[in-house]
């Protein structure tokens, strides 16, 4: 019974929770956008080498288009392959973080 509660009570957390990256890591992401990504995408990343990531740029763009191309770059353009350094998971926060308004 209380077993049962307890599930009811954590699953939608854990589901609904796309943010769930240790504070630590979410500084990490946000120093490597600001030094890495903003040496092509713009210190306050409204462009340069590569396209604006501002929320209004990014707006119409499915979030699984961004995340492949954080993830793998894009062939034949400057934008790297990111894998090796950002999991899935944090390219997803960071889709979500660019999109937010700030
Ligand atoms: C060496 C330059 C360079 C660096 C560093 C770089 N990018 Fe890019 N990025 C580009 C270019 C150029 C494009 C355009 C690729 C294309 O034509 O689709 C791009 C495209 C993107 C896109 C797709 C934008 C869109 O509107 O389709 C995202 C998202 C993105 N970069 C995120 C990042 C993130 C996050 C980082 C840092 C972890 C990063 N980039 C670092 C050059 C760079």
């Amino acid at each position: 019974m209380w077993r049962t509660l307890l599930l009811l009570v954590i699953m939608p957390v854990a589901f609904a929770e796309t943010d769930n990256l240790m504070p630590q890591r979410k500084q990490v992401l946000q120093e490597l956008l600001k030094n890495d990504c903003g040496a092509c995408h713009g210190l306050t990343l409204k462009g340069g080498l590569g396209p604006p990531l501002l929320p209004e740029a990014l707006a119409g763009k499915s979030d699984t288009m961004l995340v492949d191309k954080i993830l793998h770059g894009r062939t034949g353009t400057a934008m790297p392959a990111w894998e090796k350094i950002i999991n899935v998971q944090e390219a997803h926060w960071l889709v979500q973080y660019l999109k937010k308004s700030r």
